[in-house]
């Protein structure tokens, strides 16, 4: 048993991590040498072609000068699906480009813009760009065929063919989308809030209207974990989930593993822009759940209402916590995590323990880590950045190519669900008392009158006795009970303050 719930998907060490997959590395007899970092990308190519017949003809036809004088017979191609993928390119090559609308030029907005006139993705043209008062947004290096509006309704007449709304927040976002939907247009998203709220009416109107609905860059848009799951993982049933989904607290709570105070590296992060003026979003966890419930839909397929998620906040964690949970081999993480078990879901989201060899430890800074298990497949890693705008910008454009050539989503099936089971996992509590003597004994009452067992009880020496931290850690419970023994516990004199409880992931 590990966290409370089954491995038959293996350990930490026998991960596939996802962006070590990259073209080319993939041989499948022995005798082939792998590509290595030293090949240039043409010998990369040309090496994975040898595997893999059908791209064999689109290297030729990309790489011709590179392997001149060896060119292979057409006929030793396997002709009919190579010529049926040429022939399918061709035809994709002569369709008119898809015209791109981009609302909200801000920090996403613009590097989406910029990815679109800098690399020229084929089948993909930047026409309009809206936003409020417009006219302080223009840029000379956005071309000059390109109408920049504050007028919604003008844009939605024109002639564009998707609307690509970065703007944020559930409105004026979620009509202007259902507007854009409803005129039989697609729309690409990267806003999260919207998705997890009203993301399963948004694609039922795409559906009905012969639109498209695309938010890749909605969760962790840096490492392309939804499109992971609709597509490389769509064959697997997907039986748990866990991550770290928001690079603000990340980025908080690795520079306070590093000796940091929270107040401080919040100053630092809302300097760099990594946090809002207002961070309860990030920091409480708000943002994280409305993405765990939008994993949810595409891996466990179960439609959860956010707001049943209760978030725990960052904000209660202390260097002293860190000090501790070093102690224990730990560090410290904001995890979101759901499971399904028999028909129920459990999913919460907050600060929790997590080994200091484990995945989830390796995450530093604004990095993002989604950990799937799959009941055939086992464990999927997928890590890097995932929020910022050129990472976010990039699954945008993804999406927006994917539209252009065809690529649709897998449908994937959901059902309405309610979060009805628990985590049954260790626990970390953190006390601040005034010391006197049977304190111990007083909590270890409470404990044992709801059945839970004491792991450890630890005491690091260095601590006025008028504000004492220790630290009781838990065999696997659940949450309620322990949330009853600590009410129990709650009232009494010598308490400083209200424990910190944090689930341990082991
Ligand atoms: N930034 C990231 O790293 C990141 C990562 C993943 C997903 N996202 C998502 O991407 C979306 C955009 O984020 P962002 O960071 O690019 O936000 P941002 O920098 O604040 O940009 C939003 C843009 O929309 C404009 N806007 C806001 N309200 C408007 C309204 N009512 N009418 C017209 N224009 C309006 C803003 O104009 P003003 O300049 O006038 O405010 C601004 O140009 C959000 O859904 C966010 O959750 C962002």
């Amino acid at each position: 048993m590990r966290n409370g719930f089954s491995t038959q998907g293996g350990t930490a060490n026998q991960l596939d991590v996802f962006r070590s997959r990259s073209v080319g590395a993939d041989t499948t007899t022995s005798e082939r040498r792998p590509c290595t970092s030293q090949d240039t990308t043409q010998q990369r190519w040309f090496r994975s072609s040898l595997d893999h017949p059908v791209r064999y003809h689109r290297s030729i036809e990309r790489f011709k000068p590179f392997i001149k004088g060896n060119l292979v017979s057409e006929e030793r191609t396997f002709l009919s699906p190579a010529n049926l993928a040429r022939q399918g390119a061709q035809e994709q090559r002569t369709l008119p480009p898809l015209r791109i609308a981009i609302f909200g030029f801000g920090t996403v907005g613009s590097s989406v813009a910029r990815i679109l006139v800098e690399s020229k993705p084929e089948g993909l043209e930047l026409t309009h760009v809206y936003n409020r008062n417009v006219a302080r947004k223009r840029v000379d290096w956005v071309p000059s065929s390109v109408v920049w509006s504050e007028d919604f309704e003008a844009v939605l007449a024109s002639d564009v063919d998707v609307v690509v709304e970065l703007v944020g927040g559930l409105d004026p976002a979620g009509s202007w989308l259902r507007r854009t939907l409803d005129a039989g247009k697609s729309a690409v998203t990267a806003n999260k809030k919207l998705i997890a709220y009203q993301g399963v009416e948004l694609e039922r109107l795409a559906a009905a209207k012969g639109g498209h609905l695309k938010y890749g860059a909605a969760v962790a848009g840096g490492i392309p974990v939804i499109p992971g799951l609709e597509q490389g993982l769509a064959g697997d049933r997907i039986e748990r989930m866990q991550g770290i989904l928001n690079g603000t607290c990340n980025f908080i709570l690795s520079k306070m593993e590093a000796g940091a105070e929270f107040a401080t590296v919040l100053a630092t992060a809302q300097a760099k822009g990594y946090a809002e003026a207002d961070p309860l979003e990030d920091v409480g966890g708000f943002d994280a759940r409305a993405k765990l419930a939008i994993l949810m839909r595409l891996a466990l397929r179960v439609v959860v209402d956010p707001d049943e998620i209760v978030p725990q906040s960052i904000t209660a964690v202390t260097a002293v916590d860190f000090s501790y949970a070093r102690d224990l081999g730990c560090t410290i993480r904001q995890v979101a995590r759901a499971e399904e078990r028999d028909g129920t879901v459990a999913a919460t989201v907050g600060p929790m323990l997590v080994d200091r060899n484990s995945p989830m430890a390796w995450s530093r800074g604004m990095e993002n880590m989604v950990i799937l298990t799959g009941h055939y497949g086992g464990d999927v890693v997928f890590s890097g950045h995932g929020a910022g705008g050129h990472p976010t910008a990039v699954a945008v454009v993804s999406d927006l190519m994917a539209l252009a050539h065809g690529s649709r989503r897998v449908p994937i099936p959901s059902v309405p669900a309610r979060i009805g089971a628990e985590f049954e996992v260790p626990h970390y509590i953190r006390f601040l008392v005034i010391d006197r003597p049977g304190i111990v004994a007083e909590i270890t009452s409470a404990l044992a009158k709801e059945r839970i067992n004491i792991r450890a009880i630890v005491q690091k020496p260095g601590y006025p006795q008028h504000a004492l931290p220790f630290v009781v850690t838990v065999e696997p419970c659940k949450s309620s009970a322990l949330k009853r023994a600590l009410e129990s516990i709650g009232e009494r004199e010598f308490l400083l303050e209200k424990p910190l409880d944090l689930q341990m992931l082991e």
